[in-house]
């Protein structure tokens, strides 16, 4: 049987597509990036993403090629891509930034009718549906990660149309995962449990602060290290994991490992409580958009499609960056902040500038993503530290369906 099937499978029956087992979301796209794209191909995509994956997108030789966001989610703008770049770009990478979709089905329109493909990167977005139907089932193929979605810290798939791509991708895999260690996958298994076990006994501050001293975390602003120079040095060895290592296993070091049954059937535990979890997030969810502080944008998706169940809900701040500080006082250590946008962190040397800027700064340095499994306590937290809503300067047209009566907390 091919390695993680039986996790595949359970992906297929949720997914109603055929699925390869992967031990991150971040080697899950690099294997569509290589399957689909030709060397020096150019890939639009949002600046408003982790920065790992901006460098799995320059691993696999690729040229990112950076959108105009809206001002309201941080996605791209379909409308607002000039038609020049939609004539000179090879491949479409969304982001489903913290679970708010793309404009999936305008983005899917423009692929067609250009013959590239499309590549969802849906590993906020298991609990996201567009006009009824799954984030991860639009494009030609589409990435999740249960890091995310079930805090496994490890695991992800690749969901694509048939069942002769999905083996010619499982070879692929096969190729780039590194052996499994026994050491790595006890590390694996026990960091979550360590996680949980931190937030039960409320240590999420004293646990931070020291990491944070220690200098035992990877990036010490929201943003890692470039490294242009090295960076630029790589550029030679592409398409390559190895050479780009040190960018593209931030945050998990184990992104290629060939995790064992250990790790694997911990993943499947997870798995099995997913729906669980996603109620979950949706009663969160619910309670955050009912503040002063949600995005609009909410608001239109809760009444198209419902009140998805989130990864993190886009809370627009003022201060943010002193507000992020001091939340963690009230035990909520906020990750998932990309800022400054693409375009200023790597430059013109690594990717194409977007048109306009303005809208992705702008969000990048307002937005508060708040987990909805701590909703009480963030909208506690915020009403105590007497956090205000952020306004863009620029008059932006709000999404259609704002609510009536926003309620303060
Ligand atoms: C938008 C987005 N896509 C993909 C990834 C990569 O996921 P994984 O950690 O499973 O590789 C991340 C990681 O944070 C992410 O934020």
């Amino acid at each position: 049987m091919p390695y993680g099937s039986r996790l595949a499978a359970t992906m297929t029956r949720r997914l109603g597509r055929e699925c390869v087992y992967t031990p991150s979301a971040r080697l899950a796209l690099y294997l569509a990036l290589r399957r689909w794209c030709r060397p020096g191909a150019r890939v639009l995509m949002s600046p408003l993403n982790d920065d790992v994956i901006l460098f799995v997108v320059l691993a696999a030789a690729l040229r990112p090629v950076l959108a105009p966001v809206s001002v309201w989610d941080g996605n791209i703008d379909p409308a607002a891509v000039p038609e020049s770049t939609w004539r000179n770009v090879d491949a479409v990478l969304t982001t489903n930034l913290y679970g708010m979709p793309d404009h999936v089905v305008e983005l899917r329109r423009h692929c067609e009718a250009l013959g590239i493909p499309l590549f969802e990167d849906a590993a906020h977005a298991i609990g996201t549906h567009v006009d009824g139907q799954p984030i991860g089932t639009f494009g030609k193929a589409a990435a999740f990660s249960l890091s995310k979605h079930v805090a496994g810290m490890a695991g992800g798939f690749l969901a694509v149309d048939d069942a002769r791509t999905r083996r010619e991708l499982e070879l692929l895999r096969d190729d780039l995962l590194t052996p499994r260690s026994l050491a790595t996958d006890l590390a694996t298994t026990l960091r979550p449990l360590a996680r949980s076990a931190a937030h039960t006994l409320h240590l999420v501050r004293p646990v931070w602060r020291t990491l944070q001293r220690l200098g035992l975390l990877e990036r010490d602003g929201f943003r890692m290290d470039l490294h242009a120079p090295l960076l630029a040095a790589c550029a030679g060895r592409a398409p390559s994991l190895t050479a780009y290592e040190p960018w593209v296993r931030v945050d998990l070091h184990g992104y290629r490992s060939r995790h064992g049954s250990l790790v694997r059937g911990q993943l499947a535990l997870r798995m099995a409580g997913l729906d669980r979890d996603l109620t979950r997030r949706r009663a969160g969810v619910s309670l955050l958009s009912g503040t002063t502080w949600a995005s609009p944008a909410l608001h239109e998706r809760a009444e198209h499609d419902g009140l998805p169940a989130l990864f993190r809900v886009p809370l627009l701040v003022d201060d943010r960056d002193a507000l992020v500080e001091r939340l963690v006082r009230h035990s909520v250590v906020s990750g998932y902040v990309y800022d400054p946008p693409l375009d200023d962190y790597a430059g013109a040397e690594f990717v194409e500038l977007s048109p306009d800027p303005s809208a992705a700064r702008w969000f990048a340095a307002h937005v508060l993503p708040a987990d909805p499994l701590l909703a009480h306590r963030i909208a506690g937290a915020l009403t105590r530290e007497r956090a205000t809503t952020a306004h863009p300067s620029v008059p932006a047209p709000v999404p259609e369906a704002t609510p009536p009566a926003i309620l303060g907390h």
